[in-house]
């Protein structure tokens, strides 16, 4: 198991290039089940759900032609409707295959993804709106058992706007006998860009990235070409780490209008920052920021998936800050490790009372999940001396060689094997 070995060298500094958004491609490669032509996807990022999914759509039976980071899929020869519990159970986004599996073929077979290191993580929308949808939907050791001979439009309103639960149920609304209205839906950007290639398949949509969503089902949809919009999770994983570091970096191919608040929040705390279409420079001046009061929110506000990242900003800020968590109810796993190297967080139910210290030092440390390992890395090239991080694979499914791009930048930071 691969481990990271991490040496804290001053600040960050220099360009890095962001890749395409892991969650905003994972629904797209979900929707080429959809498509009578095959779909051509541009900007996917090289990281390992990424992996995962491309590897379920070929035991699927779709023909997979990658060619660095444009990957075609040809939904044509589908023979099987089952998404595997060993694949499942290392990405639970692999439950946006039921949505369109469901609605192109009319039955999926799609094991539950269970619980993990972040929460229970239900999937109670998903079900629930398919039913909405006209589908039978059953439990059956361990997997949701799904059929229907034609999905109808519905009205469904989310009691929690849950982002993959509303691009399933968009993507089986697309191929549906009739209109789909979809209220308190999730708003988050993945949503819009869904949206986007759907249309670009033939589908009829409004609405996406607001809280009512209407589509217009089509008898059939075609291929598309797409691409992938920039990571504003890995973007905002970057600036957490030169203001971290106290060092001062540019971004490239990123969206800084999908990271408004995150954007805020930097600048409030001292940091001298500026943007362009599709660029970000933070700059720290060598100083150490101000804490940041955090609390997570689903679009617009702060993103539940750079919680862990702005924890180990704040652990070295200037003041005392706090974390509210509202999304997930356990994703607080990187405090127990940021405090092994030095960090004063106490934790109260969901909120983390944070005091930043001077300097941190480096420690062996664990992932957990995929941001709290991100978190761990940016507490690591902060702090004093060397950190070990273990379990690194947790870091890989949504990273596209973040180890590279970080030493890049002047970071010490190297993979043992
Ligand atoms: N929820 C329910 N019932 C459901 C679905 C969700 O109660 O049927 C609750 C969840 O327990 C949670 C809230 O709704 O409290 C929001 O969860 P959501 O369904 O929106 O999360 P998700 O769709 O499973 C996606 C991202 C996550 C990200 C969340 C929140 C993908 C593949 N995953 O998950 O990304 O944290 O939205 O923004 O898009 C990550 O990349 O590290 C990651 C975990």
């Amino acid at each position: 198991m691969d481990r990271l070995l991490v040496t804290g060298n001053g600040p960050l500094a220099g360009e890095v290039a962001i890749a395409g958004a892991k969650n905003a491609a994972l629904p797209v490669l979900a929707a080429a089940l959809l498509g009578s032509t095959p779909l051509t996807v541009s900007n996917v990022p090289a990281v390992r759900d990424i992996d995962t999914a491309l590897r379920l759509l070929e035991l699927l039976g779709c023909r997979i032609d990658r060619d660095g980071s444009t990957v075609q899929i040809d939904a044509g020869s589908v023979h099987s409707v089952r998404a595997p519990y060993e694949l499942v159970k290392t990405m639970r986004g692999a439950i946006l295959f039921l949505g369109p599996l469901l609605a192109r073929f009319g039955s999926a077979d799609v094991s539950l993804p269970g619980g993990c290191a972040i929460g229970s993580r239900p999937v109670n929308e998903h079900i629930e709106g398919l039913r909405a949808m006209g589908a039978e939907l059953r439990i059956d050791s361990g997997y949701i058992k799904a059929k229907a001979s034609r999905l109808r439009g519905c009205h469904y309103a989310f009691d929690v706007p849950s982002v993959t639960g509303t691009e399933n149920l968009m993507m089986a609304a697309a191929l549906a006998d009739g209109e789909t209205v979809l209220e308190n839906a999730a708003m988050e950007p993945e949503i819009g860009d869904l949206a986007r290639l759907l249309t670009a398949m033939g589908a009829r949509i409004q609405g996406a990235g607001s809280s009512v969503v209407r589509i217009e089902g089509r008898p059939s949809l075609t291929g598309a070409r797409h691409r992938v919009p920039p990571d504003r999770i890995e973007t905002g994983t970057f600036l957490a780490a030169a203001a971290a570091t106290r060092g001062s970096v540019t971004l490239r191919n990123t969206d800084p209008s999908f990271l408004q608040h995150v954007l805020a929040k930097l600048q409030a705390s001292g940091l001298e920052l500026s943007w362009g279409e599709d660029w970000i420079t933070l700059d720290s001046g060598g100083r150490r920021c101000r804490a940041m009061h955090i609390s997570t929110a689903p679009y617009p506000g702060f993103p539940t998936d750079l919680q862990a990242q702005f924890m180990a900003v704040n652990a070295l800020a200037e003041g005392n800050a706090t974390v509210v968590e509202n999304i997930f109810e356990n994703r607080f796993m990187h405090v127990a490790e940021l405090k092994r190297m030095g960090a004063a967080i106490d934790l109260q139910g969901n909120t983390a009372i944070v005091q930043g210290r001077e300097g941190l030092q480096g420690a062996p440390v664990m992932a957990t999940d995929l941001r709290a390992s991100a978190g761990l890395v940016i507490a690591a090239l902060a702090a004093d001396g060397e950190t070990t991080i273990d379990r690194v694979y947790h870091l890989d499914r949504g990273y596209a060689g973040i180890d590279d791009k970080l030493a890049s930048l002047g970071g010490m930071i190297r993979r043992i094997h």
